[in-house]
């Protein structure tokens, strides 16, 4: 696990914003994982600027989302899919037929979910994923309790998830379960980079870095990734020692 220890919030945004767009000019036809949440939108804003002003094309990208809620209309101003639209695909001119959306829609969920892997295979994988944590130290929608063995399944969500996201929602109107990538799903990316800024994340940051492979905090198992960047911004690292 490679940390970075950023000096701001501001520095810890731009830190991954550049990894993103150096990794497009790099490689143009980059297969990209892409979180959701408010840790990521400055980002995706921040990737936005770069592409502009570096003079940088994501055309030839394909971009998999790591969730998507069930039991919401599509076009819910709050599903994850208008969230990738407005942040993501609208700033970066991102084409539909460039990005796979979890299917939640239809009866059979589960066969639903094994389309979802055998398109990320068909895709020849995921280069470069995205990820937030969440409160409670979940990666995706993979809450506490998930184990390292699981794939791209239909997921309750948490009482302290659903509260947390509760503000994009008309009372009662919080998902309680949503499709997402499994652990192994997200271990099969070649690169994993993960921003946690601000103190509601500074318990997970603290779990993660004395807890290996702890099926109650699944930020935890990111740590065996050969390939894994922590981003922190000085809040996020206030409940860690490091002896750097
Ligand atoms: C959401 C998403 C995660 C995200 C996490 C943190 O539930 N499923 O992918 O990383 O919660 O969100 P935020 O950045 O808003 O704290």
């Amino acid at each position: 696990m490679r940390i970075i220890l950023s000096a701001s919030k501001e520095e810890a945004i731009s830190a991954v914003a550049t990894m993103v767009v150096d990794k497009i000019e790099s490689h143009p036809k980059s297969v990209l994982g892409l979180a959701t949440g408010r840790t990521m939108e400055p980002v995706y804003q921040k990737c936005a600027d770069l592409l502009g002003k570096r003079k940088i094309k994501s055309d030839l990208c394909f971009f998999f989302m790591l969730d998507e809620y069930t039991g919401l209309p599509s076009n819910h101003p709050s599903s994850f899919k208008t969230y990738i639209r407005e942040h993501v695909m609208t700033p970066w001119k991102v084409r539909e037929d460039q990005v796979a959306f979890p299917p939640v829609h239809g009866i059979d969920i589960r066969s639903n979910a094994e389309s979802y892997e055998r398109l990320l295979k068909e895709s020849g994988g995921v280069d470069l994923q995205l990820l937030g944590v969440g409160t409670n130290g979940h990666i995706g929608f993979n809450e506490p309790g998930s184990t390292k063995e699981t794939r791209t399944r239909l997921v309750q969500l948490t009482e302290e998830t659903r509260i947390a996201n509760s503000a994009q929602f008309s009372e009662g109107e919080t998902p309680k379960e949503a499709l997402s990538m499994g652990i192994s799903t997200i271990l099969d990316s070649k690169s994993l980079v993960l921003l946690a800024t601000g103190k509601s994340k500074a318990d997970a940051i603290k779990y993660l870095m004395n807890h290996h492979d702890d099926p109650e905090c699944p930020v935890t198992y990111l740590k065996s990734h050969p390939d894994f960047t922590l981003v922190l911004d000085p809040e996020a690292a206030s409940k860690i020692n490091l002896n750097i």
